[in-house]
């Protein structure tokens, strides 16, 4: 790991930072690679590309199943990462934290099993106009099977929630709010304390889909209260296919098991199951064990950074970029919020996303084009998608410029 750090006073060091990251001197279509589509997955520093090449040379086992050696070493270090996620988002306990395959997994095992027993028919669960389709999809299923009703609190036209909608939404009826911490396609950061304060008012339940936020910010799930909180590892520099869900110990301990399997019992006969504790209880099945080390690794590198340099420079590129792009008269900006994370998303005037995309790819510069898996949200912008820009902390100025450069080049060829 190579976490040189300059002058704290100064923020961190991008050229640094980058050659702890080997993808990001290779080049594209002949180019140097600028990865502005930090928002779909993140880039692996060596520390983590190590970490699961240690793993599977090293202790490759199976957990929690055997007496020898291996097994107990893959044990300790796969209980360890639990460990150290919860003290990134600050959990209060370790069995709050349950493995899934990731952030969409984690949503839909809430759905699943709090779900289960906790929404029936005329229940009303409430979620927001810019969520993921993994946001919306778990709770159109859970409604479907239970006669329950899905309610969508509206925006304001810069991208941020309209709160004053949000608190009337707030009904007898309504069991559980799911929202993002900081939209995918619009950057915008929403108030998770004060909904889930307001959610918590009238005895309603808080889930925030988190996917964005943990590598952009300081998440404390004690301070913000809400009862689940998702997030994947490949979106904070650790492998895909490994994520997680938090859960206060009491709600995760009234919940049903969400698969049955080895793993999530104590005893099994063909009459009756014990199922086993917390965490186990919701992670059926041989686990995904080396990612789970790449996870670990993952937040250890963060850690050594420092999330408050990260989103120092994080802000610093998207204000940069936001001056850039607004200087232009042909580009539309789709979320102006206050308070964004480093994400832009926008229109070149008279000119389709995935044209535009394409001639920006080959100039090197890697955006996402489309709806973003937020398809609701664009039928209501009343546009077919967006060009992405996604920042992440190893960017830097030039790179914007180089996006500049590409943007120029779109309108040379399509203007
Ligand atoms: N949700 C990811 C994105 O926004 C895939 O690109």
């Amino acid at each position: 790991m190579n976490v040189k750090l300059n002058n704290p006073d100064k923020g961190l060091d991008p050229e640094i930072i980058r050659a702890d990251f080997p993808i990001l001197s290779r080049k594209v279509h002949n180019k140097p690679l600028v990865y502005f589509d930090n928002a779909a997955t993140t880039q692996k520093p060596q520390a983590v590309i190590d970490a699961l090449v240690g793993y599977y040379t090293g202790i490759n086992s199976n957990v929690h199943r055997g007496v020898h050696y291996l097994s107990q070493q893959a044990t300790i270090a796969f209980e360890e990462v639990r460990g150290e996620i919860q003290h990134f988002v600050n959990a209060k306990f370790s069995h709050e934290i349950i493995y899934t395959r990731g952030c969409t997994e984690a949503i839909n095992l809430v759905a699943a099993s709090w779900g289960k027993v906790n929404v029936g028919k005329g229940d009303e669960i409430l979620i927001s106009g810019m969520e993921h389709h993994s946001n919306i999809v778990p709770w159109q299923m859970l409604c479907e099977e239970k006669g329950a009703v899905l309610k969508v609190c509206p925006l304001h036209p810069d991208g941020s929630l309209d709160m004053e909608a949000y608190s009337t939404m707030l009904g007898e009826k309504t069991r559980l709010v799911a929202i993002t911490h900081i939209s995918n396609t619009l950057g915008t950061i929403n108030p998770v304390k004060e909904i889930t304060r307001l959610a918590h008012e009238k005895g309603i339940a808080v889930l925030i889909d988190g996917a964005q936020a943990l590598s952009h910010m300081k998440v404390d799930v004690q301070d913000i209260g809400c009862e689940f909180y998702a997030f994947s590892a490949h979106k904070v520099y650790g492998p895909m296919g490994i994520g997680a869900l938090y859960g206060k110990e009491d709600v995760l301990n009234a919940m049903p098991p969400y698969q049955g399997g080895g793993e999530m019992i104590k005893s099994v006969t063909f009459e009756k199951t014990l199922y086993n504790e917390l965490p186990f209880k919701f992670e059926a099945g041989t686990p995904n064990v080396g990612d789970v080390i790449g996870f670990g690794a993952a937040l250890d590198y963060i850690s050594a950074i420092g999330i408050e340099r990260i989103a120092a420079w994080e802000q610093e590129l998207l204000r940069y970029a936001t001056e850039k792009l607004s200087a232009d008269p042909t580009i539309r900006i789709i979320g102006t919020a206050p308070e964004k994370a480093s994400l832009i998303s926008f229109l070149i005037e008279g000119i389709h996303p995935f044209d535009a995309g394409t001639i920006i790819d080959h100039m090197g510069v890697a955006v996402r084009t489309g709806t973003h898996c937020t398809q609701p949200l664009m039928d209501g912008l009343g546009i077919s998608g967006t060009i992405r820009a996604s920042f992440a902390f190893y960017n830097t100025k030039q790179e914007i410029d180089r996006l500049m450069e590409a943007i120029e080049k779109v309108k040379e060829f399509f203007l």
